[in-house]
């Protein structure tokens, strides 16, 4: 089994570096002068003594596991097994504050615990709630290089792959949510989610509705549910090719590691490994800390199950919010209908509260507007005043503690509001919403 999977993610890599190969070469043609950092020739030799240590601290934090970097900044590690209902044993970290209020934060797809505090703590959101007199408990989804484990399954087998964003909803988060409410003795956590950590979250509220009071709010970043929109995305065709594709349907295990390498090579090749990323999240030069990319590709991608990716792509192309739809005597089998019941986001009922973007490429304003409507208890959304800010800046933005964790702190109470709780640069916002629309329908 291994060989071919390893063979067709080979493949998958080939497929994609093609792809950027041509969105780069179109960039490249409009606009040379993208990132003004391009010029400077950073030799390793002329390197004060200060940024040498810069960059064996970079290197270092590329390497080590979520535990020891939070251990390296000088804040409280521990780090916790929980195994789920159906056997999955995921490994949860935390930022421990004995007594404090539990926060929980759930990374998104190709994430792992690691998304909430690579940037260090002068960014990265864990670190902040922590200083805020939170505790903080990170949670890592089956299958990632964190929760590659079960207490009967074979990680290396087929069957310790059939799952998707479906089970993470149903069984990972409720045993995390357990957990971390038996160990702290709270009756309830705060939650924050970014991308797939909201997927899984509406699917636990909508179809385990207990769980609902269980979570005092939710705060919901890029989240990924309704995707009408993000079918023109080119990515999402070329993998949903891939799929359907001989090698593609025998994938189980994806994106473990393969890019490192090849990203690490040459500047160049560092700059089209980011091209790529862009691609897929959206472009924003500007927010992107480029010293910090030996950081990301450390931790990203921390591997996913082929299910999961597939799920996402149903859901685009099928425009439901649904569980993952097999054959048509399948899933009468399994739903008793023909194509599975849509979640049902009335009985979403935590409150929540939305942060999206214009520039998300896997998550169209639109779609996160649609799906605030049908959500059982929204208490507000907030478009983030930067229509350049992408699906990753909630994690990687330079200035995302401005930019979004601010707000959050203020929606939690912990900073004073200012007088205007809106957005105050939704007008420029709504225009931009507008324009790309525009540039949609003449394509
Ligand atoms: C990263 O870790 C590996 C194995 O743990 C080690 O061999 C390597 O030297 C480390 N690299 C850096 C830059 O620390
Ligand atoms: C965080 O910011 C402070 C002050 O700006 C600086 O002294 C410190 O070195 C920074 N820490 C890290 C880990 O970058
Ligand atoms: C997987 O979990 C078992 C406990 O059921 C443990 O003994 C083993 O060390 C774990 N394996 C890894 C790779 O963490
Ligand atoms: C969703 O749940 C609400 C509240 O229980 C119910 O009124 C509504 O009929 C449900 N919708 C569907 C499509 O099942």
């Amino acid at each position: 089994m291994r060989p071919l999977q390893n063979f067709s993610s080979f493949l998958l890599l080939i497929f994609i570096i093609i792809i950027c190969l041509k969105i780069y070469h179109i960039h490249a043609q409009f606009d040379i002068e993208t990132d003004p950092d391009d010029e400077e020739d950073e030799s390793v030799e002329d390197e004060t003594p200060e940024e040498k240590a810069a960059r064996k601290s970079i290197q270092e934090d590329s390497n080590l596991t979520v535990d020891k970097l939070i251990a390296k900044y000088g804040y409280p590690a521990e780090v916790h097994h929980v195994t789920t209902e159906d056997g999955y044993i995921l490994t949860m970290h935390r930022i421990r504050r004995q007594g404090a209020q539990p926060f929980f934060l759930q990374h998104g797809l190709v994430d792992s615990s690691a998304g909430y505090v690579i940037m260090g703590p002068n960014i990265s959101l864990a670190y902040l709630l922590s200083d805020y007199k939170y505790d903080v408990w990170l949670g890592n989804a089956r299958g990632n290089r964190y929760s590659r484990n079960h207490t009967k399954l074979d990680p290396d087998g087929k069957k310790f792959w059939d799952f998707s964003w479906h089970e993470i909803g149903m069984y990972d988060l409720p045993a995390m949510i357990d957990y971390v409410l038996k160990t702290t003795g709270f009756k309830k956590i705060q939650y924050a989610g970014h991308s797939q950590g909201c997927t899984a979250f509406f699917v636990m509220c909508s179809r385990r509705p207990e769980y609902n009071k269980k979570v005092i709010m939710m705060q919901a970043m890029a989240p990924a549910v309704y995707a009408t929109e993000t079918e023109e995305h080119p990515y999402i065709r070329a993998i949903s090719l891939y799929f359907r594709s001989l090698v593609g349907s025998s994938v189980t295990e994806m994106f473990n590691g393969e890019f490192r390498f090849l990203c690490r090579m040459t500047e160049e090749t560092e700059r089209l490994c980011i091209e790529a990323v862009f691609g897929i999240v959206g472009r924003n030069w500007d927010e992107f800390n480029r010293k910090m990319f030996p950081v990301i590709l450390g931790h990203y991608p921390a591997g996913v199950a082929a299910k999961q990716v597939k799920h996402f792509i149903q859901v685009i192309k099928n425009g439901r919010f649904a569980p993952y739809s097999y054959s048509s005597n399948k899933n009468l089998a399994i739903y008793k209908e023909h194509i599975p019941p849509r979640y049902n986001l009335s009985l979403v009922t935590v409150p929540t509260y939305v942060y999206y973007s214009t520039n998300d490429l896997l998550c169209h304003p639109e779609d996160v507007e649609a799906m605030y409507k049908d959500l059982g208890n929204p208490i507000g959304k907030y478009l983030i005043p930067m229509p350049e800010f992408n699906h990753m800046d909630f994690l990687w933005a330079m200035n995302v503690r401005k930019l979004v964790y601010a707000r959050m702190l203020r929606v939690l109470g912990k900073i004073k509001d200012h007088k205007k709780a809106n957005n105050p640069a939704s007008a420029v916002i709504v225009n931009s919403v507008q324009q790309s629309r525009e540039r949609r329908r003449r394509r």
